[in-house]
């Protein structure tokens, strides 16, 4: 009866994670997606610590395992609560990396009880016969797990590190061929263990701990910083591997479940970053731009010029436009100036002007980036054009004001054949018929790379950082 009622518990698990994961593709349904997980994944492990049994033994030591959740707990919620919008991709990847040790560490303990039994006195009495008995595929399995989890462990701290700033890009000449030569190295010890079985085997189940400890770590430190979403992505989707190979180890469904789902999702996820920013992910990875590179500035092409706006002509088009369209990028979310970019949008929908958000796929430095941002400030969702639907509109639209974006609307990416983001589609600004880009200087945006729209006869550039440049705009504006 415990049994059926713990298959329950793990079946109702594993659709919340399925139903959750429908419900977070939406902006509007998000949020409820996230919660329905996380109750499916409570009544998961609420299931596994009081109804699972194992020959009619109970887990026991409750308290440590109710240490454990109520500390977790505790650092979780804090953190979570804490949290910068603009620090979220780090806080993604350190739990990420929490995720792949705890799938290491299964491994760890499954090796450890493979090769001394259960009991200590097992092995005390039988050596290593009692293993050799064992048969390769779950074998194969915890190596998996362990290098898999690892991998995803040391590569998510030092990807943490290099977004809160601690950890510099490092590179030296030959790093991917010793990065391969790690890789090879670690299969061929696993395969060895694997079918000779030596007497050595825990000093060499060791070394595939510490060389996959090694590998996240030259993995991720050449990559530059800026890329850093596209690799936790992919690490991300490595956690969720190697938890898989936690579920199959215990024949766990609801983990296997979650772990493929996670797996996938970060597989899938980290396609489409790439192919929205029309990069393969050898190139992210081996890295071509996205590092920090510095344009030649200054001058604009072939020595033109920009310029610039007042804040009451930016004002007076703005307040007597039909349409105004609002381009958000990473420097809005730098500033944190939703909330005032919502006012400025409520005040010109009070004068009769029509304002909606144009939203690039990559804008900004993680997946749904300016999404969650003017959720947060209380931007209606209907107001949201994904960039296909933003491109028709351009031509309609009197006035584009774009808020800290540069590469999302750079045409370099449809007109030069030469440009490092040739191919990544753009928000067409150049449709509509005014112009206004607000930014500091200028400077070049992610891909290091200048952009002719600045250069443009119906650009105009407005300098400041947006929160301010924007509470001064909003001031013009109601001054009308
Ligand atoms: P960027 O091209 O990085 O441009 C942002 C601009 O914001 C900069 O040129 C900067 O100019 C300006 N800025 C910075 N702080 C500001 C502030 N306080 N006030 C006003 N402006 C400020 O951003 P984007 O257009 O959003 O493009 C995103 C880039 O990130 C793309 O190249 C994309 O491929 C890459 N990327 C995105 C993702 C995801 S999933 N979103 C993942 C990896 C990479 P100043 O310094 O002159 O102010």
């Amino acid at each position: 009866m415990e049994l059926n009622l713990l298959v329950f518990c793990y079946l109702l698990g594993s659709v919340t994670f399925i139903v959750g994961l429908k419900m977070l593709s939406n902006p509007v349904s998000a949020r409820n997606g996230n919660l329905v997980a996380a109750a499916g994944m409570f009544v998961a492990i609420m299931g596994t610590i009081f109804l699972y049994e194992d020959e009619g033994k109970k887990l026991g030591n409750y308290g440590w395992i109710f240490a454990a959740l109520v500390i977790g707990t505790i650092v979780g919620t804090l953190m979570a609560k804490r949290v910068k919008m603009t620090a979220m991709p780090e806080m993604v990847s350190l739990f990420n990396g929490m995720g792949g040790a705890c799938a290491a560490l299964i491994s760890v303990i499954e090796f450890r009880h493979l090769i001394h039994g259960y009991d200590p006195a097992t092995y005390a009495s039988t050596g290593y016969s009692f293993f050799s008995s064992l048969d390769g595929t779950t074998m194969l399995i915890i190596f998996l797990g362990l290098i898999i989890g690892t991998v995803s462990f040391s590569g998510s701290m030092i990807a943490w590190g290099k977004l809160n700033g601690k950890i510099k890009d490092f590179a030296f000449k030959g790093q991917h061929i010793i990065n391969l030569v790690i890789l090879v190295l670690n299969i061929a010890i696993a395969a060895f263990i694997i079918v000779a079985r030596p007497e050595e085997t825990p000093l060499f189940f060791y070394a595939i701990l510490l060389l996959s400890i090694l590998y996240g770590v030259f993995f991720v430190l050449p990559i530059g910083g800026a890329d850093m979403p596209v690799v936790i992505s992919l690490l991300n989707s490595f956690t969720g591997v190697a938890a898989a190979c936690g579920g199959f180890l215990y024949d766990n469904k609801v983990m296997l479940t979650g772990g493929i789902l996670v797996g996938a999702a970060g597989t899938l996820l980290t396609m489409l970053m790439c192919k929205a920013m029309n990069r393969s992910l050898s190139n992210v990875l081996i890295g071509s731009f996205g590092g920090g590179a510095v344009a030649s500035g200054g001058a604009g092409p072939q020595g033109g010029t920009y310029k610039e706006i007042s804040l009451s002509d930016a004002a007076v088009v703005m307040s007597y436009a039909n349409k105004v369209m609002i381009v958000p990028g990473y420097g809005l979310a730098v500033a944190q100036a939703q909330h005032i970019c919502h006012e400025l949008e409520k005040t010109l929908e009070a004068k009769g002007v029509e304002v909606k958000y144009a939203i690039h796929p990559v804008a900004g430095r993680m997946p749904g980036h300016m999404n969650v941002l003017l959720a947060e400030a209380d931007v209606s969702y209907e107001k949201l054009l994904e960039m296909e639907l933003a491109n028709e509109e351009f031509k309609s639209t009197d006035v584009v004001l774009i808020l800290g974006a540069n590469d999302v609307v750079n045409p370099a990416a449809k007109s030069d054949p030469s440009s490092p983001i040739y191919g990544m589609p753009i928000l067409e600004v150049e449709q509509a018929k005014h112009v206004i880009v607000n930014k500091r200087s200028m400077k070049p945006g992610y891909a290091g790379i200048e952009n002719q729209l600045f250069f443009q006869p119906k650009t105009s550039m407005l300098f400041g950082d947006a929160k301010k440049a924007l509470q001064d705009l909003l001031a013009e504006v109601r001054s009308i």
